[in-house]
């Protein structure tokens, strides 16, 4: 039996790719495991969006290399976004490298495997495929055991955000067909899935190009409605594209969780200009303010981007105040770093790195803050947990996560693994709380 080893950096677009990659080499006899230096097969699926993800990936083929040379049968291969953006430039530069697939190619992957072990030779493909058989790329899932799944119902991105690399490695955004994707959720909640995330880099814009397609709001009324499933995500959207249907969804839908990641990137109005996002903070503020008012108990996150070309003190305090004025749950933010084939990358830049370090900090502690103060609202109240697995504290404990997404760990038999079970907070730490199964409820 042949072995891969394979390792998925990047957003959850990768992480479904790589499921998905798992399942084509199982079909040619090729078994997952834990150790590189046992494998016959080595695969990283990477991610481009900042230059230090990227360079991640040249750092982690280094340590294959010994591996190879005392092992020369050994097949190495990269795919994902770095793949895709590179090409045969990583083939010209690391020479124990063997396959390189690009975002659009995954489906190819069994037959270059089988080309490379017959003949030895080195292949790289990155055609972008947008084109309909591209929606065949979403092969059967087999039953699950896990209790949440994520489904991709789109991919690539037309938004051309001005810093972004996603647009140039992922292409063109391309929709599944709804009915495909609500069959692959019936059968997921009929092998035991409670909650599903629907996934792409705009959700909001799914079904735009397809004639008599559901829109987003349709698609989650017809998943809400399929029975058994009790909890429903997605990520991400798309601030501009958030419409007064969307919005009225979390009033309405019984499964759709009071939880939204809108990413903002900005909070001033020139930046959000430059970065070519389409609203501006106004925009924004009141589509937070329709959110809240039709779903009081809704949390949100948010991306964003600091040090931005040209970004001033003046546009920095206005991301610090519009911070301050939605209070997110959490936010994920980024040193802007300069992405090769990007408007931005050729935008003049002031800011020198101290100061943008600084104000990264700046941002760091206000959201700390507001992050703590809001999950401290939990503590002593009794939530609803959806039950994952065994947690790794310990022996006897598990973790679930609240309808906000925050991972709860408690003790309890593993017999509540895949239910809905209350749970009473205890402990609110920086990114998880800590609880107690109430088993009289
Ligand atoms: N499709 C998603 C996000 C994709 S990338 C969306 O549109 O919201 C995830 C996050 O990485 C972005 O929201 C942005 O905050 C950050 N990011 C993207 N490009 C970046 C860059 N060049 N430098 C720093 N952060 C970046
Ligand atoms: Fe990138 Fe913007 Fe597309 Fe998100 S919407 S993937 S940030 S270009
Ligand atoms: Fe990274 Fe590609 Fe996702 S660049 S963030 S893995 S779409």
């Amino acid at each position: 039996m042949k072995s891969f080893y394979l390792e998925t950096f990047g957003c959850q677009m990768n992480v479904v790719d790589s499921e998905q990659i798992t399942a084509l080499l199982q079909e040619i006899g090729y078994q997952p495991i834990d150790a590189p230096d046992l494998a016959d097969l080595v695969l990283l699926n990477t991610c481009s969006v900042r230059d230090k993800a990227e360079r991640k990936v040249y750092g982690h083929l280094g340590r294959f290399k010994p591996i190879k040379d005392k092992r020369p049968q050994l097949i190495i291969g990269v795919g994902g976004c770095v793949a895709q953006q590179e090409g045969q430039r990583m083939l010209d530069a690391v020479s124990y490298l063997d396959l390189v697939f690009g975002t659009h190619n995954i489906h190819r992957l069994p037959e270059m495997v089988q080309q490379v072990e017959q003949t030895r030779q080195r292949a790289s493909e990155t055609d972008f495929l947008d084109r309909e058989t591209r929606l065949n790329l979403f092969p059967e899932r087999s039953a699950s055991e896990s209790a949440t799944r994520f489904v991709t119902i789109m991919q690539g991105c037309d938004n051309f955000c001005s810093y972004c690399i996603v647009p140039h490695v992922r292409g063109r955004e391309i929709s599944r067909l709804s009915a495909e994707i609500l069959n692959e959720i019936e059968a997921l909640v009929a092998a035991g899935v409670k909650e599903v995330t629907l996934l792409g880099q705009n959700v909001n814009s799914y079904g735009c190009k397809n004639d008599g397609e559901l829109s987003f709001p349709q698609l989650l009324a017809a998943v809400d409605a399929i029975p058994g499933l009790e909890r429903l995500r997605f990520a991400t959207s798309h601030p501009k594209d958030i419409t007064a249907e969307l919005i009225d969804c979390f009033g309405r839908l019984e499964s759709l969780c009071p939880q939204v990641h809108l990413p903002v990137q900005s909070g001033s109005d020139r930046i959000l200009a430059l970065m070519n996002r389409g609203y501006d903070a106004a925009d924004y503020l009141d589509k937070v303010r329709r959110l809240k008012a039709v779903c009081p108990q809704i949390r949100l996150t948010t991306d964003i981007i600091v040090g931005f070309p040209g970004e001033t003190e003046e546009d920095f305090q206005a991301t610090l105040d519009l911070v301050a004025q939605v209070r997110y749950a959490d936010a994920f933010t980024f040193l802007y770093s300069p992405r090769v084939e990007t408007a931005a990358a050729s935008m003049p830049d002031n800011a020198s790195a101290r100061q943008k370090q600084q104000r990264f900090d700046r941002l760091l502690t206000l959201q700390q803050r507001i992050s703590g103060e809001i999950w401290q609202e939990d503590a002593g109240k009794i939530l609803p947990v959806l039950v994952e697995g065994a947690s790794k504290q310990g022996e006897g404990q598990l973790f679930g996560r609240s309808v906000w997404n925050r991972i709860v760990n408690f003790s309890g038999p593993p017999e509540l693994i895949g239910q809905v079970v209350p749970v009473a907070i205890n402990k609110v730490l920086r990114n998880s709380h800590l609880g107690e199964y109430q088993n009289n409820c």
